[in-house]
């Protein structure tokens, strides 16, 4: 099986870029399953029911979140209709170490082309909200889940962090799949047990720009301190991804390979 991660799509440059490139990508390298972080797809900050389903009809299959989930409030009551339910909402997921009683799920199951799969949405606590562990997380969602080929969008910060993930999933997921710096790092490999890994794939969106948004507006924030109301960047589009071969009877990846495309 073929798995496409796309990096976090940023605003209507990066929704544009996917449209105009993903039917192609798909094609050209048979691509069976599409997992995509959307948290920052509404301008930058957080996703709508609208958008979610703007990116299913584009084939994506599942969207994972971060930290951005709640920016848009429509969100909520999307994820409220979720529960009891099959529709679309049950795959858009955030972070699954959020507390448990907030709206929405951190995990998906489902099946593509009759194959089981799993989909893990965790968030990292260094530099970023205290949730819950997401290691002690993993290991409670790992025992719920039947199938082999599972994937864990770890939306974090700081590197030592995802590695340290990378390396306490190892062998035990397909991927480990970093986001949320929106920097692609070149660290991707598959370990030594059989998990694809990557720190960041990067951001889907506007490189013109601090991590999506207009440069001139962050550079003034960090000269003085005061609020600026961020705008989303709109120059140098690029397409950051990986796409990781797997083994369908085990689970276990044979290859990473990230992608930027411009
Ligand atoms: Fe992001
Ligand atoms: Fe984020």
């Amino acid at each position: 099986m073929r798995i496409l991660f796309i990096g976090d799509i940023f605003g209507r440059p990066g929704r544009t870029i996917v449209k105009e490139r993903l039917p192609e990508l798909v094609h050209d390298r048979t691509i069976d399953l599409i997992i995509a972080n959307g948290e920052n797809s509404a301008a930058g900050f957080g996703i709508t029911p609208a958008l979610a389903e703007e990116l299913f009809e584009l084939n994506i299959d599942v969207i994972t979140t971060g930290n951005h989930v709640w920016d848009k409030r429509e969100i909520i009551e999307f994820f409220q209709m979720a529960d009891g339910n099959r529709g679309p909402a049950r795959r858009v997921l955030r972070p699954a170490n959020y507390p448990k009683d907030l709206p929405g799920r951190g995990v998906y199951q489902g099946h593509k082309e009759k194959l089981p799969y799993a989909v893990i949405n965790l968030q990292g606590r260094v530099f970023m909200a205290s949730n819950d562990d997401p290691f002690r997380t993993a290991d409670r969602l790992l025992k719920e889940i039947e199938s082999k080929i599972i994937l864990v969008d770890f939306h974090a910060e700081a590197t030592s962090e995802k590695i340290s993930m990378g390396w306490y999933l190892d062998g035990r997921v397909t991927a480990v799949i970093g986001t949320h710096t929106h920097v692609p790092t070149a660290d991707e490999r598959v370990l030594p047990k059989g998990t694809a890994y990557i720190t960041d794939v990067g951001m889907t969106g506007p490189y013109d720009g601090v991590i999506g948004v207009k440069k001139e507006l962050v550079v003034d924030r960090f000269l003085n301190g005061m609020p600026v109301r961020f705008e989303p960047a709109s120059g140098d589009v690029r397409f950051c991804a990986v796409i990781i071969e797997c083994d369908e009877n085990t689970g276990h990846a044979r290859s990473i390979e990230r992608i930027m495309i411009s």
